[in-house]
């Protein structure tokens, strides 16, 4: 990757073709991609989707199991964005928001870890999809990694993740970089999902790490609002990082259909709910921009420009559509406001 530019395919002939591994074409992981395509909705699509994006992007990411558990649909319907972009000239490929957003949960991960006094630590994904963290970041050697889904979404995950290491010799050097992982099928809208992650082996006295990437806005607010309750009173128990990604009101108005909590303001709602030292920044921010976006011109530093609280930009009346990347901490030795 070049420092110009915002990934564009000028600088960036890895996008020349699209290549798919051969994997993709065995009779197994067709299979269970046909699967996922005719029987998951489009909250349990997103996880395939996203891995789309992370695979495109692999340049960046790192994250060589996200083709196989993005499946060629996603890829190829993925890569047609980007390839339009390129022909577009566009200031920004597709997928470079969910580069930046993988880069940034990566780096807050490590740091929290290295915040913490003890070298193990509990790392609790929840709306975990086709997330690979557990196979790729040595940084969890110490960690107890904990995914939680809905229940056909882990299982089709492992399949994949089996069929690959049985199918294709490349895969089968990708093994765990985590101490343990634990997968945790639950519906985050009820309120069992903590008695089920603490009977999979989780201990709330123990030093935690919750990511929630690409999982809060597609929940009811009141379901959103719960969960985020429930990781602040946990909080009160144990050292806690909650590094978490929040849409904006114009983000979610653009497909309502599947997007419903928004926050502007997660920076004020968080410590409303008992969480400290809320560290909020936006795409294209110095720590969450990682080299792919220094055009100018590219909407996200554009957006930055503006003021928060503005809905439309004033140049061209189109909607503010932001992303929060937001870290913030819990700590029993800290008193609520
Ligand atoms: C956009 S994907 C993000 C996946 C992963 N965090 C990532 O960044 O690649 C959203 C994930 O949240 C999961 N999800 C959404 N609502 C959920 C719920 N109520 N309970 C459990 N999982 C849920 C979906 O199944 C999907 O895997």
């Amino acid at each position: 990757m070049t420092d110009q530019g915002n990934g564009h395919p000028a600088d960036q002939p890895m996008w020349a073709e699209l290549k798919l591994p051969e994997l993709l074409f065995t009779e197994r992981v067709r299979r269970l991609h046909a699967e996922i395509e005719t029987e998951w909705d489009p909250v349990r699509q997103s996880a395939c989707q996203t891995a789309a994006g992370r695979a495109l992007w692999k340049h960046v990411t790192k994250d060589p199991l996200a083709e196989v558990l993005a499946g060629e649909a996603y890829l190829r319907s993925f890569y047609e964005k980007i390839r339009k972009d390129c022909i577009n000239k566009a200031s920004e490929v597709s997928g470079v928001i969910l580069a930046v957003r993988t880069l940034w949960f990566d780096t807050k991960l490590e740091a929290a870890l290295n915040s913490f006094n003890t070298e193990e630590a509990q790392i609790v994904l929840l709306g975990a999809g086709m997330d690979t963290r557990a196979y790729r970041l040595t940084c969890l050697r110490n960690s107890n990694v904990f995914e939680v889904d809905f229940p056909e979404v882990l299982q089709k995950k492992a399949n994949l993740l089996q069929a690959a290491k049985e199918d294709a010799d490349e895969y089968q050097n990708q093994l765990m970089t985590a101490k343990s992982l634990t997968r945790v099928a639950a519906d985050l809208r009820e309120n069992n999902w903590p008695e089920k992650l603490q009977k999979s082996g989780f201990i709330p006295e123990k030093n935690t790490i919750w990511i929630l990437e690409g999982i809060l806005y597609y929940q009811l607010d009141s379901d959103a609002v719960s969960i985020l309750k429930k990781i602040a009173e946990y909080s009160t128990l144990t050292q806690t990082v909650l590094l978490a990604d929040f849409m904006n009101k114009s983000s979610t108005m653009l497909s309502s259909s599947i997007f419903h909590f928004y926050s502007d303001w997660p920076d004020q709602l968080l410590p409303s709910i008992g969480f400290s030292d809320v560290r909020l920044s936006q795409v294209g921010d110095p720590d969450a921009n990682f080299g792919l976006m220094h055009d100018p011109s590219n909407l996200f530093n554009k957006l930055r420009s503006l003021p928060r609280s503005v809905q439309t930009h004033p140049d061209d009346g189109t909607p503010c559509c932001r992303l929060y990347l937001v870290q913030a901490s819990g700590s029993p030795y800290i008193i609520a406001p």
